[in-house]
């Protein structure tokens, strides 16, 4: 087995800089975009409430091994279980995530490259022309079918992702996440009260809050489960790589939980500005991808400052998305550097040009290929669903019998405890991680199949 060399990584300047960027990792197009649009699909309310459920008894205690075992090996996914557990098929796990890391990162490029497109097209103001997010829906819809805009500004995004993983990983990731997270969080704010003062907003309160249980069926489960592990940036080693750059000084679990909660506040305030504005304007809450671009624009044309309010939300938001970019282009990355030996910049040109390439197809599956349909899915949503609801869940399920009973809770223990206070929940996690949640994962998997 090759011995990697740790010397080249970077570590994370402070404590208060691996939490930005873990939360720069985690938040994101997930919480925007998909949050928004899959909770409208998936029937409102109880949707949110199953959400939360998977976020703090799955996530929340799959994200802390994630960071035990990448502060422990250092590694990059497949060199960690490597390492601990030479020889094995455990490896696999890595190797999925890198796999995954491909997959996420190729659609992911397609809709950053949509927020960069919105910037543009703000400040030009044809964005904001339509006051009925219908009009706005339609205007996006034409966006998205023209390949050669689609496919230049899914390049842009995807080249600013790799100028920025080029020149490794802290620095740049901690300081723009340092300035983006409270501005996205005021902004979002001031949105809030827009939406809630537009008459017959309360339709859109109660249809977001108040739970509608005949809506929930077993494949909405791993839908939110899916959702909990991508917003999250679980499932394929992107917080393993992350913590594999930080240093022994720093508290695992508060970081933990800074991030869970940052992440998920941000998703449950996304949902106070989208839904209230669907229903007082009109629009239908299962819109699909195109709502937040369909809602938005019109939001803003009907607020004072709309232009500038529309240049800033769009600017945060693709640096939302490019923060979370460079975590999945960084695994991949540090898998090529670690294991095979390549310099980071090879790594980053190759990995970064091939994923483009693969994300193409998913650029125009709602222009020119959205009548190649395979079980009634277009690419994007093959891709999308591969990867968010069987790759990630299974991966996560994978991390935590790893870590709750082959490596072992007292190691882990170890290791979070090092250099730190008490760790106060250890036997609750412990259980939360050798029992529920891979039971959980399991069982929804399992209810979705027969
Ligand atoms: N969590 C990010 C978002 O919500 C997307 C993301 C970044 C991701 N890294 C990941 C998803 C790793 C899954 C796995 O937009």
């Amino acid at each position: 087995m090759s011995t990697p060399t740790n010397n080249k990584r970077g570590f994370w300047g402070s404590r208060m800089g691996f939490v930005l960027a873990a939360s720069g990792s985690a938040i994101g197009l997930g919480n925007v975009w998909k949050f928004p649009y899959i909770t409208g699909q998936n029937g409102g309310g109880a949707f949110v409430l199953i959400y939360l459920v998977c976020i703090f008894a799955v996530g929340l205690p799959i994200m802390l091994a994630e960071f035990t075992l990448g502060r422990k090996t250092n590694l990059n996914p497949v060199g960690a279980f490597k390492a601990l557990q030479p020889n094995t098929a455990w490896v696999g796990i890595g190797y999925m995530g890198v796999v995954a890391g491909f997959l996420i990162l190729s659609f992911y490029g397609v809709v950053g490259g949509w927020t960069l497109a919105y910037i543009v097209k703000s400040f030009s103001q044809s964005v904001l022309e339509f006051q009925s997010p219908k009009d706005a829906g339609q205007f996006f819809g034409q966006f998205i079918a023209n390949p050669t805009e689609v496919v230049i500004y899914q390049a842009l995004f995807m080249g600013l992702c790799m100028a920025i993983v080029i020149r490794g990983v802290h620095g740049g990731i901690e300081r723009a996440c340092q300035v983006l997270m409270p501005t996205l969080f005021v902004i979002l704010l001031i949105l809030m009260v827009r939406s809630l003062t537009l008459p017959g907003a309360m339709e859109g309160v109660k249809f977001y809050l108040s739970p509608d249980f005949s809506k929930i069926t077993p494949s909405v489960i791993l839908i939110a489960l899916g959702q909990a592990f991508f917003s999250l940036s679980l499932g394929m080693g992107a917080m393993l790589t992350y913590g594999s750059y930080l240093s022994e000084k720093e508290n695992l679990t508060s970081a933990t939980v800074y991030v869970v909660l940052f992440d998920t506040m941000i998703a449950l305030l996304v949902g106070m500005v989208i839904f209230p504005a669907v229903f007082a304007m009109g629009l239908e809450p299962a819109e699909g991808p195109s709502l937040v671009f369909s809602v938005l624009p019109a939001v803003f044309s009907s607020m004072p400052f709309g232009t500038v309010v529309s240049i800033i939300f769009f600017v945060l938001l693709a640096i939302a998305a490019i923060t979370s970019g460079i975590s999945l282009l960084e695994v991949v990355v540090a898998y090529f550097i670690d294991q095979v030996g390549w310099t980071r910049k090879k790594a980053v040109l190759t990995v970064g040009l091939i994923i483009f390439a693969l994300g193409i197809p998913s650029g125009l599956s709602f222009g020119v290929m959205s009548d190649v349909k395979f079980m009634d899915k277009t690419f994007f949503d093959i891709v999308d669903n591969i990867a968010s609801n069987y790759l990630l869940p299974l991966g996560g399920m994978l991390t935590a019998i790893f870590v709750g009973w082959k490596w072992g809770i007292a190691k882990a223990r170890e290791e979070i405890e090092k250099h730190e206070t008490r760790f106060h929940w250890a036997n609750l996690w412990g259980f939360l991680i050798r029992y529920v949640t891979p039971v959980a994962v399991a069982f929804v998997f399992l209810a979705k199949f027969f």
